[in-house]
């Protein structure tokens, strides 16, 4: 099994590169979040965004999983699958989840939105999806698991879970009705819309024990490659805590959320942008709050996938970097939008940082919530260059050439693979 994972903070662009690489694979399996996700693909002229399905979706040859790590929202993925059955995917035969992926409840998402809204200006900015109410029941032993809804009890063991939802509701102070974020909200109606999904999901899905069919798929010497969701930098354990997501989202994630040991992991593709971004809270040490910020986000169009929230935007940052190369044992870095930075005379790379002491470090201090990072850039000059007609190696501008060796050099891990566009043909493979 080769491993696919953003290095930053989402939306590197992996929905694009696992599109890309998926006719390598037999399998495409997503292993945690779940639709706090947005996936962009992009070929023969049309956009898609996926949110809980794998993005090997929409070639009718590869198999697709949802493994056990990701948190489900069985609302948002019937509509996800109506559109695809709609395009005319086979969703029953193209896509199989596991019957241990846990359900996140209308009440998981009421949550969400109180948890942020007690947090004042301390708010995590999470998608509220319900992504953290959900894993919260899983590790507290509470949760419902999609292969519930096979269950003649099924909608006993929710009532409970509602029960305990609505009694914490009821600490925060937070109604049933109302509206978040200028969204009406009515939770009766959310539960009609949960159990009509509920339904489809029986009729038109097949659950699986994905376990057992990922290691099979292994054994009968097929390819599988595990899709990140989310990026390394909001990991539960290793991001800049609590401004992170609720999963493991570096590689040791995917073990446990397929079911596949370690030993099974081939490739770990690290995907990062050329430059860095970052939606919702939290701490950002090369933020540009200036016209190059502005810049990059109006060329990138760094508006997110998932909730339309325009993303912050700096220079890119090389001990982040290195750090997420270390966490997951990266063998190959991909790097993603270099187009974004075409029209960019100079490009900054952050180095190192200084501490408010003084202290210069190139490692990701425990305190980064805590206290100001100042970033030392290293200035390099930019390519000035269209890269639109970028098919091989030697038309690449020699001020990228320039920008991708100091990367891996600083990493001492090699850049393999070029994203110049958002569309599936706008790659290069760089050795
Ligand atoms: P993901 O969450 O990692 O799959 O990334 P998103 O889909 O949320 O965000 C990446 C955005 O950048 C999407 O709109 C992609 O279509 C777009 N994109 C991906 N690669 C490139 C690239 O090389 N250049 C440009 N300009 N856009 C890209
Ligand atoms: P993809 O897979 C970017 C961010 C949210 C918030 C924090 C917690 O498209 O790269 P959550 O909803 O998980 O409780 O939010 O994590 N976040 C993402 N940022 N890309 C994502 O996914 C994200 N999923 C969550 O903005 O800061
Ligand atoms: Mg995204």
């Amino acid at each position: 099994m080769d491993i696919l994972l953003g290095l930053q903070w989402g939306d590197e662009g992996k929905g694009k590169i696992v599109d890309f690489l998926a006719p390598h694979y037999h399998t495409i399996a997503r292993f945690q979040g779940g639709p706090n996700a947005g996936h962009t693909l992009h070929f023969d002229g049309v956009k898609h965004v996926l949110h809980q399905i794998p993005s090997g979706i929409f070639r009718k040859e590869i198999n697709n999983v949802i493994g056990n790590g990701v948190v489900l929202d069985p609302v948002i993925l019937r509509k996800e699958l109506a559109a695809l059955q709609s395009k005319g995917v086979d969703i029953r035969q193209q896509l199989q989840i596991s019957k241990k992926a846990q359900i996140i409840v209308p009440t998981h998402r009421l949550i969400d939105a109180a948890s942020e809204l007690a947090k004042g200006d301390k708010k995590i900015g999470s998608t509220l999806k319900g992504i953290s109410p959900a894993y919260q029941d899983k590790i507290g032993r509470a949760g419902l698991r999609i292969g519930d809804i096979l269950s003649p009890d099924f909608s006993q063991r929710y009532e409970q879970l509602k029960a305990k939802h609505l009694t914490t509701l009821q600490f925060y102070n937070f109604p049933t009705s109302g509206q978040i974020n200028n969204q009406p909200y009515e939770l009766a109606l959310m539960e009609h819309d949960f159990f009509a999904a509920v339904e489809f999901l029986k009729n038109e899905c097949t659950f699986v024990n994905s376990e057992y069919v990922l290691n099979q798929t292994l054994q009968e010497g097929k390819k599988i490659l595990a899709e990140g969701a989310q990026g390394s930098l909001l990991d539960i354990d290793f991001g800049s805590y609590p401004f992170v997501t609720s999963s493991n989202t570096t590689v040791a994630g995917a073990c446990t959320g397929l079911g596949i040991a370690p030993t099974k992991v081939g490739e770990v593709f690290g995907i990062f942008k050329a430059y860095a971004t970052r939606v919702g809270g939290g701490p950002f040490p090369t933020e540009l709050n200036d016209e190059i910020g502005e810049k990059l986000r109006a060329i990138g169009h760094e508006y997110g996938a998932t909730t339309g929230r325009a993303r912050r935007c700096g220079w890119l940052d090389l001990p982040a970097l290195r750090y997420a190369v270390m966490l997951n044992g990266v063998t190959q870095l991909f790097m993603m939008k270099a187009d974004v930075l075409n029209t960019f005379e100079e490009i900054n790379i952050c180095t190192h940082y200084q501490l408010p002491n003084g202290e210069v470090t190139d490692e990701m201090p425990f305190e980064v919530v805590d206290m100001p990072l100042k970033p030392i850039y290293k200035t390099l000059k930019g390519w000035n260059t269209n890269l639109e007609n970028l098919h091989s190696l030697d038309q690449l501008p020699a001020a990228l050439a320039t920008y991708i060796r100091f990367i891996e050099d600083y990493l001492q891990v090699p850049i393999k693979l070029l994203s110049y566009g958002s569309d599936r043909k706008d790659t290069l493979h760089l050795a």
